[in-house]
């Protein structure tokens, strides 16, 4: 099996030789050929320049040989298409003008296909390079994640001025939330046209929110975007982070696989999951400055208790710059031991 067919069939429950995988935020600072390239462009540069988020999205399937690719983006390029003012900054993205009102909402764009054309083509050279051999993932924001950060702004971690939206003019954040929502889905629909294999919703803040929360302001929006998408057969990843507490309901959105974090057990979501639909996740990204040994004991632990059933291996979060590169390493080789 090559890595493409591996990644499917690991998405689609089907037998595999061993589980597909690749890691959140794999590629990045801590490899140093991305830092070469980050030396001389901007990050927004980078993402925006087809032939660079091509070249930056292969790095790391090139060092280490994992079975997915996921394109070279960041989830803020829809609030810019929407019209936002996106700037990263040392401490994390900042997000300006807040939409917080009716007004600001109405100056929001709707971008069409066209406003995503460096992604779409950025996707094809992707696609190109990998050929048939490596599954390659597109993504997008959740449409909570990405309202989080067009109305609160960001870097803040707080979601406050999100929710009091949501508790204050429920109208105001419906039209905010089914406008955001079919922005991403315009984004990954021009994925999947470009060659995207799968994709995957990042909702990175929805764990903010408590369970009845979570079922009436962020799932009704992830599930729209997974219907605007309409019928198709690319799987679609829904990540959530602090997953524990709205496993079911995310699972409830429509998609194939949900990814979670280490909030929960890998073996307690499994058992609270249906069994046809897939599970992602969810190493710890600072197991990966432990020993080897270490390593290679989580994975093939992990690897034992998920056999048969749909699984990815994958961190829980995203890789961080202090990331060892030898723990990558031993990460991807101790999947890949497993087939034997
Ligand atoms: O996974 C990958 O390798 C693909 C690329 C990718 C990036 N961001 C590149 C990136 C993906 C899938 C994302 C998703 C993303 N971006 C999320 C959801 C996942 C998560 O981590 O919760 C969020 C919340 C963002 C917004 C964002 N972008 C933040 C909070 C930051 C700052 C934190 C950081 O790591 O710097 C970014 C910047 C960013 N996005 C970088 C990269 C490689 C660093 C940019 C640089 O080189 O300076």
């Amino acid at each position: 099996m090559n890595g493409r067919e591996r990644f499917l069939a690991s998405c689609a429950g089907e037998a595999v030789d061993r589980p597909a995988v690749w890691l959140m935020r794999q590629a990045g600072r801590y490899l140093p050929e991305y830092r070469d390239i980050r030396a001389s462009h901007g990050f927004w540069e980078m993402m925006t320049t087809p032939e660079l988020a091509a070249l930056v999205t292969l790095q790391p399937v090139r060092r280490f040989g994992m079975d997915a690719a996921i394109l070279f983006s960041d989830i803020l390029t829809v609030a810019a298409a929407m019209g936002a003012d996106v700037r990263y900054e040392p401490g994390g993205p900042v997000v300006s003008p807040l939409v917080r009102d009716a007004e600001g909402i109405s100056r929001l764009k709707a971008p069409d296909r066209d406003a995503f054309g460096f992604v779409s083509q950025a996707v094809r050279s992707v696609r190109a390079s990998l050929g048939d051999e490596t599954a390659l993932i597109g993504f997008a924001g959740a449409p909570f994640t990405l309202a989080a950060y067009m109305a609160c702004g960001g870097p803040s971690k707080s979601t406050f001025a999100l929710k009091a939206m949501a508790h204050r003019e429920p109208d105001v954040y419906r039209s905010l939330m089914n406008r955001v929502s079919d922005a991403a889905a315009e984004l990954l629909s021009a994925q999947i046209e470009a060659g995207a294999d799968a994709v995957q919703l990042f909702d990175t803040w929805s764990g903010q929110l408590g369970p009845d929360d979570y079922a009436s302001l962020a799932l009704p929006y992830t599930r729209r975007v997974i219907e605007r998408l309409g019928v198709i057969d690319v799987p679609v990843i829904v990540y959530v982070r602090n997953a524990a507490g709205n496993l079911e309901q995310a699972a409830s959105s429509g998609a194939t696989i949900v990814a979670v974090d280490g909030s929960i057990r890998l073996t307690d979501a499994r058992a609270r999951l249906r069994k046809d639909l897939g599970l992602q996740g969810n190493f710890d990204p600072a197991l990966l400055a432990a020993s080897p040994s270490r390593i290679r004991a989580d994975v093939r632990a992990a690897v034992d208790a998920l056999r048969g059933t749909p699984y990815v291996v994958n961190v829980g979060e995203g890789l961080t710059p202090e990331t060892p590169l030898e723990g990558v390493a031993a990460f991807v080789d101790a999947v890949k031991e497993t087939s034997r």
